[in-house]
This record gives structure tokens, sequence and C-alpha cells, in this order.
């Protein structure tokens, strides 16, 4: 599987099935998007304007109870918050508290106007991994996490706008949603949560179990639980800022270049025979400026380097998550990614878990499908090469990967 052969990618006519038969064909209608097809959606709505759908998800349930949920938010392994609202108007007080947060540093269920968010639910509970499939039309390079709130009547974080595509799904009790475009929206000052300074809304909604509200990034938004407690769970895309991917390569970049040599052997060093005697000796030498950014240009220049340094960061796991290590499997069973994997590609590279490796020919296409569907089923193993079973076996050593049931559910 390790060849410089780089395959090429060809553009299909009709559009090609999804990998992952849990999501829906791409040109179909589908309830979850109100009717449009996951290409309609994408060209309609995505990153440009809101979308409410009524029962998007007939009958989902919450994939936590608000004790599992407490429960989370209690452990210092979840990334948690507490967000509570006292008052009106000028007057509103607001308190956040981020976890771990003890059951009883909560107050009561019946005293209204509190929250509690829990990030990344994705990452401990299987039924809400589950839940992100149905958003698998959306290149999971995009995909932030699943986060679920609970919120007492009354609770919601106010009015605020985010820097994520995301879908709100009502998943228990009701919560009312008000939205509006506010590009020159100033936030209240001296808070400790963000909050939107005289926050109008164009649109007003309640949302119930099932319903769904699409928002594109910038849109101020407010969401209180009404008529008693309510769970909604958010499936976050980020937009990540530029500044960020590039300091991000240039680390990854910079680590790469450490022990650049000379024809194998030596270190590469500034040579400079021809430096003529000085008057100026304080004045850099144009030499050695041109000689650094020699360097730096060869680094880009090299083909992949940017893409793997790229690849790298964003298949990155968060930092709270940890793999259970030391799983053994057979080297002929199914085997579908750990919840916790994030796992890319582009035409030379896979990533997995913030590493890459060149791939090429058949376990590249294997290894694209494992990204794309999170699964290999024992037939597809059949057709991997040696070298690509020892690497699935370590990367279930590693906890990467799990055994799993033959077809995906
Ligand atoms: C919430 O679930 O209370 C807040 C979600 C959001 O506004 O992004
Ligand atoms: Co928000």
């Amino acid at each position: 599987m390790v060849t410089s052969r780089t395959p090429r990618t060809r553009q299909a006519a009709a559009l090609p099935a999804h990998p992952d038969p849990a999501v829906l064909p791409l040109d179909l209608p589908t309830p979850l998007l109100g009717g449009l097809s996951p290409v309609q959606f994408m060209q309609r709505h995505w990153h440009r304007k809101p979308l409410l759908v009524r029962q998007a998800w007939p009958g989902v349930t919450p994939p936590v109870d608000r004790a599992g949920l407490f429960e989370l938010a209690a452990s210092d392994e979840v990334e948690s918050r507490f967000v509570s609202r006292i008052g009106e108007g000028d007057a509103q007080q607001w308190t956040l508290r981020r976890g771990p947060l003890p059951r009883r540093s909560l107050p009561p269920i019946k005293q209204g106007g509190w929250t509690v968010l829990v990030q990344g639910l994705d990452l401990h509970v299987p039924a809400a991994a589950e839940m992100l499939r149905r958003f698998r039309f959306v290149p999971q390079a995009r995909l932030d996490d699943l986060m679920i709130s609970w919120a007492a009547e009354g609770g919601g974080v106010g009015p605020h706008f985010d820097s994520y595509d995301v879908f709100l799904i009502q998943v228990a009790g009701k919560r009312r949603w008000r939205i509006g475009q506010m590009p020159d929206a100033k936030l209240k000052p001296d808070l400790p949560v963000k909050i939107i300074e005289n926050f109008h809304h164009d649109e007003e909604w309640v949302l119930e179990p099932g319903d769904m509200l699409y928002l594109p990034p910038g849109w101020a938004h407010d969401g209180d639980a009404v008529e008693g407690e309510c769970m909604t769970c958010s499936v976050g895309f980020r937009s990540p800022h530029r500044s960020e991917l590039v300091r991000e390569t240039l680390l990854r970049l910079a680590d790469a270049v450490e022990d650049e040599r000379d024809e194998g052997t030596r270190p590469v060093v500034y040579r400079d025979p021809g430096q003529r005697a000085t008057v100026t000796p304080g004045r850099i030498p144009q030499a050695l400026l041109d000689f650094a950014e020699g360097g730096l240009q060869r680094l880009l220049k090299e083909p992949g380097a940017l893409s793997r340094a790229l690849g790298e960061y964003l298949s990155e796991p968060k930092a709270q998550v940890h793999f259970e290590l030391g799983q053994e499997w057979d080297g002929v069973s199914a085997l579908e990614l750990d919840a916790r994997s994030c796992m890319l590609y582009d035409d030379r590279q896979v990533f997995l878990n913030g590493e890459s490796w060149r791939a090429a020919g058949r376990d590249a296409s294997m290894l694209r499908q494992l990204a794309d569907s999170r699964h290999l089923t024992a037939a597809q193993l059949r057709r991997a090469s040696p070298e690509l079973l020892d690497l699935l076996d370590q990367w279930v050593a590693d906890g990467w990967l799990q055994v799993a049931a033959d077809a995906p559910h």
C-alpha cells in the first residue's frame, strides 16, 4: 500500500451511491431536510439560509436521559457548561460555570432559567455518534461534534451567534427559537456569556420533539425551554479561521523540516564563502534571507507536504479523547472506526487521528471506503494486502478500529 503511484480521480456522470447505507441517496427527497434531497439542501440552504423542518426526525429519542446527561456533566473527561439567567431586561444576570459540574452544584429542577450543555456527546455515547450518520452528506472535515443541552423551563444560553453551521434537533420537550439576521450586532459588555445587545428576531417558532432547525453561521438565535424542561441536540459544523489552518499547517511543516539534510547526510547549513568585509555589520545579509526563504519555498512546494500537514491537523482527536488500547482482531472479521476516530483522505494520503499514510491502488480504495462509511465488511477485507492487514491490526490494537458486525447497522 505504500507506493508513490497516485491514483487519478474520475468524475462520475451520475451521483455515486453513498458508501454509508445509513445516508439516504443524495438526490432523493428526505423528510430530514423537509422534502429536499441532500443535493438540493446543500445548494439552497447550506451556509446560506436557515431551514425549519417540522418532523424532520419523527420518533427521535434523546441519546441520553436527564440523569445520564447530568452524570456526564459531572465527569472531568467531558466538556460541559452550566448557564443560568436570573431576572429580565437590564436587570438580567447571567452565570456561566464550566464543568465538571457535580449534581449538587446544580439548582433544583423546579427552579427555572438554567441549562446544562454537554459538548462532544458523540465521543461518549454510541447513540449520539449514530445520530451523526444522518448528516454524512456533509464533509467530515467540517464536522465538529454533537452537543446536547438540557434546559429547565425558561432556560437557554441567550441570544448569540456561532461560527458554525448547526442542525438543532429537538429531542424532548419544547423550545422556542427566535432567529434574526443581525450582521452588525454588538455583544453586551462584561458578561460571562456572549449575549447580543438589542437582539431582534425576524422569525419565531416553537420546536417539538422531531422538529429541526438548520442555521448557517452568523445568524443570531435565542432558544428557551417553554412549557417545562426540554432537550436539544446540536450537530455543529465548524468554519475554521484561515489563520488557524495556516498556523497549524506551518507548525506541522516546521516539525518536518527539522531533519533537512544535504544529499541525505549533512544538515543543510548556510555557507557564505562569498561574503565581503562589511561596514554595516548590523545588516542581515540578503543571501541569508534568500537561504531561509528558499528553504520555506522548497517545503511548501514539496508535493503533498501542505496537504499532509492539513490532513493531520484536521483529523487530530480532541484533547479529551482517549482510546482503549490492546484490543485484538482475528484478521478476518468486519471492522468499524471507533466513534472517537476521525478518518479523512485526499488523493495521495489517508489520515487517521492526526497521523498520515500514503496509500494507492486497491488498499487506498479500501481505506477511503473505511473513511467514508466508517466500516469494512469481511468480504472487503479479503482483498486487503498483507501490509494493509498489518496496519489495520495496529489500529485495532490502538483502539482506533473496532471489530464489528459484518453489515453496517
Ligand atoms: C442550546 O442547545 O441551548 C444552544 C444551542 C445553540 O444555540 O447553538
Ligand atoms: Co448557538
